[in-house]
């Protein structure tokens, strides 16, 4: 099985290297190809860089790592690549000073890209979870294995999602349909949320 990460940040690079341990062959893609070979370089196993349009295009699982605000772009570029494939929606869509969601709790991004890109399976997973955590060793939770959690409305493409989760080691959690997606952005905020306390913008914006 082919996985692509769009973007080779924290995110990308982490899952996409515990990916490959786990046996998948992965394509890392980025802005700027040097972090994306250096991702890949990292990995090792067998994962290489490419291209965005490339990566995707060789891939059965697209991993979307983008900072929300380059998704909409990113995405127009390669839309009719994704057709069929499976999308995992890894983003959070935080406001300049993270203390909240750009889209309310009407929406999620995860229901807005699903949108954009009509052609994809997309399914929510990996965004409640730190990228430290991806990348340590033996992720544990004092003893307990840590849950990921993924939503989506394609009962096949979720099958893959969960699969991958549990192959990289973590307990794969259904949330429910990709509107379930509004229940796990806001959980990401839960996390993020009190790392801002001690941050001048986050007093800006009322927290802390
Ligand atoms: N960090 C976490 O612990 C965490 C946890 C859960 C969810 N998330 C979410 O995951 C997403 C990624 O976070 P991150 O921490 O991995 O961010 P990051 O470290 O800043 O990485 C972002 C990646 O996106 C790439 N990128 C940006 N614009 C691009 C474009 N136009 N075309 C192609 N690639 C582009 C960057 O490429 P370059 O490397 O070339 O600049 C970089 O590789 C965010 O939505 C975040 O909210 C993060």
């Amino acid at each position: 099985m082919k996985l692509a990460t769009i973007g080779s940040g924290n995110i990308g690079k982490s899952i996409g290297a515990r990916a490959s341990k786990a046996g998948y062959e992965v394509i890392f893609s980025a802005r700027a190809e040097q972090h994306a070979l250096e991702a890949a370089k990292a990995a090792g196993n067998n994962a290489r860089s490419a291209g965005v349009r490339e990566a995707v295009e060789l891939a059965d699982i697209v991993l979307l790592a983008l900072p929300h605000g380059a998704v909409e772009e990113v995405l127009s570029n390669v839309r009719p690549l994704l057709k069929g494939k499976v999308l995992i929606d890894a983003t959070n869509a935080l406001t300049a000073v993270s203390g909240a969601l750009t889209n309310g709790s009407a929406t999620s991004a995860a229901e807005e890209i699903a949108k954009l890109v009509p052609e994809a399976k997309v399914v929510k997973a990996f965004n409640t979870v730190f990228a430290q955590v991806y990348a340590s060793q033996y992720p544990e939770v004092k003893g307990n294995t840590v849950s990921v959690y993924y939503a989506g409305d394609d009962k096949e493409s979720k099958a893959k999602v969960a699969d991958l989760i549990r192959k990289m080691g973590f307990d794969a959690v259904d949330a429910g349909p990709l509107k379930a997606a509004r229940n796990l952005e806001p959980m990401a905020l839960l996390k993020i949320a009190p790392q801002l306390v001690p941050h001048s913008s986050a007093k800006a914006a009322g927290w802390g």
